[in-house]
């Protein structure tokens, strides 16, 4: 079957669902072959008629004969809504849980059976078709399932697998959260701009534009990214005064103590949600 004309639900048609669906319609996936559920009746008419797809309020009834059954519900909802159905999924779709910090071990208990399960941490850049998600599969799913997610996933940004599934909260640690790094770095250098006589629209202009070029000459240039740094930094310079600042103040001290403070709630929240 080609995959264009899988069938999807998806659990939940909140942000995450909306953009995932945005990306495999622009992917040219069928709108019909396209399902959502979800409480209100007003948020599913919104969905539909953006995206002309299938809408229901019956959870269960939207997995029927579905070949993948995204999760994307607050993780907090995750148990009752695994738990609803649970006596609806004898035809074995994949499920894709998009929940943050609940381990397949959980899901796979809740829904009963040996679900084949691929628990992804994506980030939100996603809406913007820039998303950056890391993919654990657990031993139930096949070659054939793995590709699938990657497609799914592939529709709204790039896919990283990780083999151990300890490792997606270091996922979490640098690509769940790290926009908001990005974000807080983003308003710190518009600030400083400000302060140091910009306006306001200039500052941010400026700083939006630098962010997106710095990622793109990275992601483009096939020489490391420190060499890329020592490439703007000339010695005695401008740049070689800023740096040296941030190298003062413990700048990777402090993302290695942020980024394992994000990973270490994950594992805290992993436990208190899987329960
Ligand atoms: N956004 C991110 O950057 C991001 C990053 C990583 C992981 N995630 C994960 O993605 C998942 C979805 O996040 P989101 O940002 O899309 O959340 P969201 O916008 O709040 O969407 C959640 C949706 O679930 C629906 N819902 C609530 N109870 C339900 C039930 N019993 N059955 C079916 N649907 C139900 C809600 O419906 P109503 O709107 O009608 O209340 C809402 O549309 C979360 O588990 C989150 O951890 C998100």
């Amino acid at each position: 079957m080609p995959i264009i004309n899988t069938k999807i639900a998806f659990i939940g048609a909140g942000n995450m669902a909306k953009a995932i669906i945005s990306g495999l319609l622009a992917e040219g996936f069928k709108r019909i072959n396209i399902f959502a559920s979800g409480p209100r009746q007003e948020t599913l008419g919104k969905v539909s008629s953006e995206f002309g797809i299938n809408i229901s309020t019956d959870n269960a009834a939207t997995t029927a004969n579905v070949d993948v059954l995204v999760l994307a519900v607050k993780p907090q909802m995750l148990k009752e809504v695994c738990l609803g159905l649970a006596g609806s999924l004898s035809h074995k779709p994949l499920i894709i849980s998009l929940a943050a910090g609940i381990s397949t071990e959980s899901i796979g208990s809740w829904l009963g059976g040996d679900h084949a399960i691929v628990r992804c941490m994506p980030n939100t850049p996603s809406q913007v078709r820039a998303g950056a998600s890391g993919l654990f599969a657990n031993a139930n799913v096949s070659q054939a399932q793995r590709s699938l997610a990657n497609t799914i996933l592939g529709a709204v940004g790039i896919v990283q697998w990780v083999d151990d599934e300890a490792l997606i909260n270091p996922v979490t640690a640098v690509s769940g959260s790290g926009p908001a790094y990005f974000f807080l770095m983003m308003e710190a250098m518009i600030d400083a701009g400000v302060e140091l006589g910009l306006s306001h629209a200039t500052a941010r202009e400026l700083t939006l534009q630098t962010a997106l070029g710095a990622a793109i000459l990275a992601k483009q240039s096939d020489v490391d990214i420190a060499e890329l740094r020592r490439r703007v930094t000339s010695p005695k310079g401008t740049t070689e005064q800023a740096i040296n600042s941030f190298e003062n103040d413990q700048i990777r001290a402090i993302f290695a103590r942020a980024m394992q403070a994000c990973s270490n709630r994950a594992v805290e929240l992993s436990e208190i949600l899987g329960k």
